[in-house]
């Protein structure tokens, strides 16, 4: 990181640099602070139509918008609407997707530990794939499928790839909670006992290797392996799960989804994988990142001998990336943004923990102060998605802009909703 500006590169793609102000989607960031109110997810719409239409162009029919990546109804319509399916990993993900009015047939249904109910639901509104993923849950479809209802399925595998990438997002290597090991026999076991379940239709594997990968060697590989593996089945597809990375900071870039999945056609054909095998993916963070922003208020800013705090108006329940994983973010001064960022300060949320980090090593104008709306962004994954009510701090709102217009999606939670819970 540096003191120079922010690269335009970070902010969503309809996004415009002004003197005093951001325009996203034609709408002010500044205006939306005000009849919003802060801390605010911000999603310009533009880009994520263009990164869903990307992975609906270079991947088959069945790519799905990864949902726990971001969800609401909004998102998930949208995601149908560009010609992707929509992947859901709980009964939770699932409830607001089939809320949003999406056709089943649309809806890849994940899950490592997934329930009898998840399961009977899945079969019972019929739903595009459902990814299987234990003996335990072949088990239970056994039970659960009667005999005039048909199930299609893709088995889930794990290549024994270890991608460079943060080990609790790793996903591909042989130690793993998800899938079936192909090296110790447990694929083809999963593969042939679900062949004999009647009812059950098997169109192909599914591979996971982990997320944030920026390096093509990852997929490349997970890829010899399944076309290896599948060689002699027939099946109709392969699943190339594993997620595209993304820049967060300045200094780093990360291939385009239409490289990625020009990467993967190419190195399959390569690989002598028959053309009519269908080729699919999952992304999640490739689609929302870059296209959502968090707007907070500055409260307090503490200047220290060693550091400056600046402390915002949300913090780790709304983004737990930086806790969790150490991720770097960058941060702007909405009203600033052409302004030199020559202050090192450390970005801090309002929770009652150290640890409540948002941006360590932020840079921001020498004039930031109280009261002033400051900006992360590539926030669209993982942050919403992941927020919690930690010190019983509210959920922020969400807003879609497009064409100069703003639409709530999601309404900022109340104390009320909080309190709803409470029982005495
Ligand atoms: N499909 C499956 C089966 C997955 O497990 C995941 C991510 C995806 C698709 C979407 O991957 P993406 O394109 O978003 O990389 N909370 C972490 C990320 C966990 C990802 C878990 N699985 C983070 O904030 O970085």
């Amino acid at each position: 990181m540096s003191s120079s500006q922010l690269p335009p590169s970070l902010l969503p793609d309809s996004s415009e640099v002004l003197e005093s102000d951001v325009l996203v989607g034609g709408v002010s960031l500044l205006k939306l602070a005000q009849d919003f109110g802060t801390p605010l997810f911000v999603y310009d719409e533009a880009t994520l139509i263009s990164r869903l239409q990307e992975a609906a162009r270079v991947f088959d029919d069945g790519v799905a918008f990864a949902s726990k990546s971001f969800l609401c109804g909004a998102m998930a319509k949208l995601a149908v609407a560009n010609g992707l399916c929509v992947d859901v990993a709980t009964d939770g993900e699932l409830d607001i997707v089939l809320r949003a009015g999406v056709d089943p047939q649309r809806i890849v249904v994940h899950g490592n530990n997934k329930s009898e109910g998840e399961i009977l639901r899945a079969i019972e509104i019929g739903v595009h794939r459902l990814v299987v993923d234990s003996f335990d849950e072949i088990d239970k479809i056994r039970r659960l499928l009667r005999p005039e209802q048909a199930l299609s399925c893709l088995v889930r595998v794990t290549p024994g790839i270890e991608a460079h990438t943060h080990e609790f997002v790793r996903t591909g290597q042989e130690d793993s909670k998800f899938g079936f090991s192909i090296s110790s026999g447990d694929a083809r076991r999963a593969i042939n006992a679900l062949q004999g379940i009647p009812g059950v239709l098997l169109h192909g594997v599914h591979a996971h290797i982990g997320s944030q990968i920026f390096d093509t060697i990852g997929f490349q590989e997970e890829l010899k392996v399944l076309i290896e593996f599948t060689k002699g089945d027939r099946f109709s597809e392969l699943c190339i799960g594993g997620g595209l990375g993304v820049a967060y900071v300045e200094g780093e870039s990360a291939p385009s989804i239409e490289e990625w999945g020009a990467m993967v056609r190419s190195t399959a054909a390569q690989l002598g994988l028959d053309s009519s095998v269908k080729l699919t993916a999952e992304p999640g963070r490739a689609i929302v990142a870059q296209a959502g922003m968090t707007l907070y208020e500055v409260g307090t800013v503490k200047e220290l001998a060693m550091r400056t705090y600046v402390a915002v108006n949300g913090g780790m329940s709304d983004n737990p990336r930086p806790v969790l994983y150490g991720s770097g973010y960058e941060a702007f001064d909405v009203s600033r943004p052409l302004a030199p960022r020559p202050r090192e300060v450390r970005i801090v949320g309002k929770h009652c923990e150290s640890g409540d980090v948002l941006v360590d090593q932020a840079w921001l104008p020498i004039e930031t102060g109280v009261g002033d709306i400051i900006s992360t962004p590539v926030t669209g994954a993982y942050g919403y998605s992941m927020a919690s009510n930690y010190n019983r701090v509210p959920r922020p709102a969400v807003v879609f802009v497009k064409d100069g217009l703003a639409r709530l999606v999601l309404r900022r939670e109340t104390l009320d909703d909080l309190a709803n819970l409470e029982v005495e």
